[in-house]
């Protein structure tokens, strides 16, 4: 692994921009949201592009048709929150257990080959000493959180992480 301060939001933009042609394809739209100044992760930035190429090809994928997919990055003292969102065909709660699985499919995913791309995202995002969740519910769309330490404040544990998370959450949540 190659850790260096990584610039989150050149990552997103890199990333969206390689998936604008699978989005034309089915008319839907990428729409980014990061903070001005995000602060730079202690990361690996190949394999952390990757982790957002597969959340937001993801998202496109088993997204509606014409519908918006929202990136966004957002900062706290200790980390930096990716969230990816789609308006899709979502998936049932006791799916979400089993989502970072190798080879788990949902029920209503009718592809032929079960993938990989989740798998490794959460072995990425683990190695960078982050945590990767999905909340979802089925025919509405799932929303995916990677949580990331800053540069120079590795977590200490997972509980630090998990709050950050949930800020992450409370933050970005509808009314
Ligand atoms: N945004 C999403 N909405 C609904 N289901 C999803 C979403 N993302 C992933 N899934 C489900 O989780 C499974 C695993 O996703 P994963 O990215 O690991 O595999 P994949 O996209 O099928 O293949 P790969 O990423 O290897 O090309 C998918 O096949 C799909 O059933
Ligand atoms: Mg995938």
């Amino acid at each position: 692994m190659d850790k260096k301060p990584v610039a989150i939001g050149g990552l997103i933009q890199e990333a969206c921009d390689l998936l604008a042609p699978e989005a034309l394809r089915k008319n839907q739209a990428i729409e980014i949201d990061i903070g001005k100044e995000l602060p730079k992760l202690d990361a690996d930035g190949d394999r952390l592009k990757q982790v957002i190429i597969n959340l937001v090809s993801n998202a496109l994928k088993f997204g509606y048709p014409e519908a918006t997919v929202n990136v966004t990055a957002l900062a706290d003292e200790f980390t930096v929150s990716v969230q990816v969102s789609d308006k899709g065909m979502g998936m049932a709660e006791e799916e979400q257990a089993k989502l970072f699985e190798p080879y788990f499919r949902t029920e209503q995913d009718r592809q032929r080959f079960p993938g990989l791309g989740l798998a490794v995202s959460k072995q990425i995002v683990e190695a960078d000493g982050g945590h990767i969740a999905v909340e979802s519910a089925l025919g509405m769309g799932s929303t995916f959180t990677a949580v990331l330490p800053l540069q120079g404040r590795m977590l200490k544990n997972r509980k630090t992480v998990e709050r950050a998370s949930q800020k992450t959450d409370q933050q970005t949540r509808p009314n």
